[in-house]
């Protein structure tokens, strides 16, 4: 039907930061509110689409009717995704913490007087780039985030072509744009056509128009 143009299409949506442990009470975090990935994620439900909705421990409320899977870490994040394969379009609007604590501690690592703990990082896998370079069950259209603070085209452009998603939804989160936990974003969407500028609305707005590029370029048969 016309005004549910996903419906039959699996659409698979990460969102959120990701919590990685340092001890059973301390991790390592980020700013990440898990807004905009959860308004994708009902605008995607709104056109008829099955969402599945990988999410780590995020402040905004989970889109409802989605099947909700709620991870801690990048590596269960990962599994995750991997598990809810496998989908026409995969959309990674979560904010996937760089490292990990190689060793986390089974115990809480008490504070002794004049010595500190040396935390050794490992990098996370990179969940976008891993599912944009499946060989075989890749999504037909595989979109990334990008928050830059300058240059975003080309910053944004070179992200698309490193991490070989179709598109990357690219915002300029520079202080003083009001953007980076605001309620409205001004995004560029950079596709194999070169980069389109939006205007700048609220983020619902952004997510309703997302939606409904994804729904046209599952029609045409993914990527465009
Ligand atoms: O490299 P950067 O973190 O800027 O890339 C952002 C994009 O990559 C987002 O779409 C994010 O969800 C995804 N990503 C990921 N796994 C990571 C790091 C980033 O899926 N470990």
């Amino acid at each position: 039907p016309a005004d549910r143009p996903l419906s039959g299409r699996h659409v698979l949506v990460t969102s959120g930061p990701t919590h990685e442990p340092i001890d059973p009470v301390r991790y390592i975090a980020n700013r990440s509110s898990g807004a905009q990935g959860a308004a994708i994620a009902t605008a995607l439900l709104r056109l008829g689409a099955r969402v599945t909705f990988v999410t780590g421990p995020a402040s905004a409320p989970p889109p409802e009717g989605a099947e909700i899977v709620a991870v801690e870490t990048a590596a269960e994040m990962l599994a995750a995704v991997k598990a809810a394969l496998p989908a026409d379009a995969a959309i990674f609007a979560a904010a996937v913490a760089d490292w990990r604590v190689t060793q986390a501690s089974g115990r809480k690592i008490k504070k002794q007087a004049g010595a500190l703990p040396g935390l050794s990082l490992a990098e996370n896998p990179d969940i976008l780039a891993r599912v944009a370079g499946m060989a075989v069950g890749r999504p037909d259209l595989v979109v990334g985030f990008a928050a830059e603070t300058d240059d975003v085209v080309a910053h944004a452009t070179a992200k698309r072509a490193r991490k070989g998603c179709d598109w990357i939804v690219a915002n300029d989160v520079s202080p003083g744009t009001g953007i980076m936990g605001g309620t409205e974003n001004a995004v560029t969407l950079i596709t194999e056509e070169g980069a389109e500028d939006w205007p700048r609305m609220a983020k619902r707005a952004v997510a309703e128009r997302l939606a409904k590029r994804v729904a046209e370029a599952l029609a045409a048969g993914g990527r465009t």
